[in-house]
């Protein structure tokens, strides 16, 4: 059977199907080397310096790209270094669109680029039906990002209708999928030019690594334009950290498929509970865009919801405190659940509702976690 018959799961179980060819090691090597010597011909070989490439980023970037049925996958030294670096390919008088309830660093770097560099941005309302289409200009938007779920209000942004307008404007679609990684959402399969995940949560897994990944349906111009920009601008993943990711990702699908039951599951419990408000969590039938969820991610739902709580901020945030469970901390996908009240963490061009807990749940037990915020609550 070949690699590229192989399912995710299967995939990642066996870390991209690796067995060292000299010692039969079935876990790769992590080649710490910074420089490659030339032949005796003095030609380069594969590698010549690792800013630009070393061989255990090469692996990782081979398991990513077979996951995401991509042609070719970069790996970053953060989630930040890969949004900035596929933006410095964006020159000066482009058009930008992307949501304007997104991961709030991504936010704050388009910002940057319309008052610093003359690139055009339009923010669109994930939530409003057309918004997309009337956000991008035919001809003169050569970019359209996504993010699904939009963090931290969990909309559900249609990949498939967003390729058809991206490419009916003749715009590039990059889709931030960071909240449903590969094992759930196919973003390529479903239209997108390019993926896009901060590799710090849910590929990797275990809170204890920085990465970022890109993943192209071609490797087009402008994918050349990223490489090249990964090289001067110095993002590349170290291969220590290229080699915990992949051993992270060895687990991606198992870990998910409890860490989504389990937010199902809090989800479910806490819905028309008195003293919250609403609860934010695209398995619920109530919520917009539970329909769209089930047919692009495949029937799971993800990991991440959020509670509003009544009382407003401080409510929210005596709640943050009290988990004995839940640790109040940010970022999101590991193994261990997390809460965080979000407005404070994006401080005050937050546009997140003041009473939004957001909670990144993890693979324990799901009664205890249910226990955990019951006793919060209280
Ligand atoms: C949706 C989303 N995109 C991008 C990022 C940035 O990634 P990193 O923190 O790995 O730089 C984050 C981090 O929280 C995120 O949640």
């Amino acid at each position: 059977m070949k690699t590229n018959d192989l399912s995710p799961d299967t995939l990642l179980a066996q870390g991209g199907h690796f067995v060292d060819r000299e010692t039969g090691a079935v876990v790769p090597p992590i080649h710490s080397a910074t420089t490659y010597a030339r032949n005796s011909r003095y030609e380069v070989a594969d590698y010549i310096y690792s800013r630009n490439a070393n061989p255990t980023g090469a692996h990782v970037e081979h398991v990513l790209a077979k996951l995401e049925g991509a042609e070719e996958a970069l790996a970053f030294s953060s989630g930040m270094a890969a949004v900035a670096t596929f933006f410095d390919t964006v020159g000066t008088g482009e058009h930008v669109v992307a949501p304007r309830v997104m991961y709030h660093g991504a936010a704050d770097l388009l910002r940057r680029l319309a008052d610093r560099r003359g690139v055009e941005v339009s923010f669109f309302d994930a939530s409003e039906p057309g918004a997309l289409e009337a956000a991008v200009r035919p001809g003169r938007t050569s970019v359209v990002w996504i993010e699904t779920c939009v963090n931290p209000t969990w909309d559900v942004i249609d990949v498939r209708a967003a390729a058809e307008t991206a490419r009916n404007a003749g715009a590039v679609l990059a889709v931030d999928a960071t909240a449903t990684p590969p094992v759930t959402l196919r973003a390529l399969e479903l239209g997108a030019d390019v993926v896009f995940h901060s590799a710090t949560k849910y590929l990797a897994g275990h809170s204890d690594l920085l990465a970022g990944v890109l993943a192209t349906r071609s490797a087009d111009e402008r994918w050349h334009e990223v490489k090249a920009a990964r090289t001067r601008m110095g993002g590349m993943l170290g291969a220590f950290e290229a080699w915990l990711l992949l051993r992270g990702m060895r687990t991606l699908h198992l870990r998910y498929e409890r860490q989504a039951a389990n937010a199902l599951a809090i989800a479910r419990h806490f819905e028309g509970r008195a003293g919250i408000e609403a609860v934010l969590y695209p398995g619920l039938e109530s919520h917009a865009g539970h329909e769209i969820a089930k047919r692009q991610t495949a029937g799971s739902f993800g990991a991440m919801l959020s509670l509003l709580v009544e009382g407003g901020a401080e409510a929210a945030k005596r709640v943050a405190t009290r988990t004995r469970l839940f640790v109040p901390a940010t970022s999101l996908g590991g193994v261990e659940s997390l809460i965080e009240h979000r407005a404070s963490v994006e401080g005050p061009l937050s546009t997140v509702p003041a009473n939004l807990l957001r909670l990144s749940v993890g693979i324990e037990r799901a009664d205890e976690l249910i226990a955990d915020l019951e006793q919060a609550l209280a």
